[in-house]
């Protein structure tokens, strides 16, 4: 049967075609995630979340996907013998997704060579300090302890180290000599809810370039 030619659009006129492929891999609450959910359906970001893969079977952040009808996909790390098995059904189950970008949203763990290189320049992380100073865990307890006047957080392109690839954004807040590791966390994490949206924005908007280390803002 032929087509009508009319009411068919062709692939680059049809608005949907131009976003972004989006999947997120989360492991707790997903309140970054959520903030890119909103930004989404808001439009503000040219792209779409077509999968959220967790390895914690329960997190909220599944909960928030099905609000917002985005598809899970679970790849329980304790079901699997070893981190090679695991990150193999990761990376198959990301491959079978086409992603565009895929963000990192409180996802607990490191994510293998394999992985990394598979989706080079692709991956983005939200680190709640101000890189390189604090990487890894309790980052905000870090940087209390340390005595520091700002903190803040980082968006940055995911590389084979921890927490070292190459940064898109950052945002600083003060720390208040009353501040503990909870009231820190919490106006950090007010900035990453803005912060982090805006570095998604920016990749589907394909305004970043990297050369290098440096992240060029177009
Ligand atoms: C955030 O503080 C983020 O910077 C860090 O993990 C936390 C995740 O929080 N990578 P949420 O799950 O997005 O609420």
């Amino acid at each position: 049967m032929k087509r009508d030619k009319a009411t068919v659009p062709r692939q680059d006129e049809d608005p949907g075609a131009m976003k972004k492929r989006i999947i997120v891999l989360a492991s707790g609450r997903g309140s970054n995630f959520q903030a890119i959910l909103d930004a989404l359906s808001k439009g503000s970001i040219q792209g779409t979340c077509v999968r959220l893969i967790s390895d914690v079977p329960g997190c909220y952040a599944t909960d928030r996907a099905k609000y917002s009808g985005v598809p899970v996909t679970v790849v329980d790390y304790r079901s699997f013998p070893s981190k090679e098995t695991y990150e193999k059904a990761l990376l198959f189950a990301m491959q079978e997704c086409r992603p565009d970008l895929v963000v990192l949203a409180g996802y607990m763990r490191i994510l293998g060579r394999d992985i990394v290189r598979s989706f080079h320049g692709k991956i983005m992380n939200i680190h709640p300090a101000l890189l390189p100073s604090f990487p890894g865990l309790h980052a905000q307890r870090q940087a209390i302890g340390y005595g520091v006047k700002v903190a803040g957080c980082t968006v940055h392109f995911v590389d084979e180290m921890m927490d070292s690839g190459p940064i898109i954004l950052q945002k600083c807040v003060p720390v208040l000599p009353d501040d503990d590791e909870d009231l820190l966390s919490e106006r950090i994490l007010h900035e990453e809810h803005r912060c982090y949206p805006y570095a998604v924005k920016l990749f589907c908007d394909g305004r970043l370039k990297i050369e290098g280390r440096i992240v060029r803002v177009l």
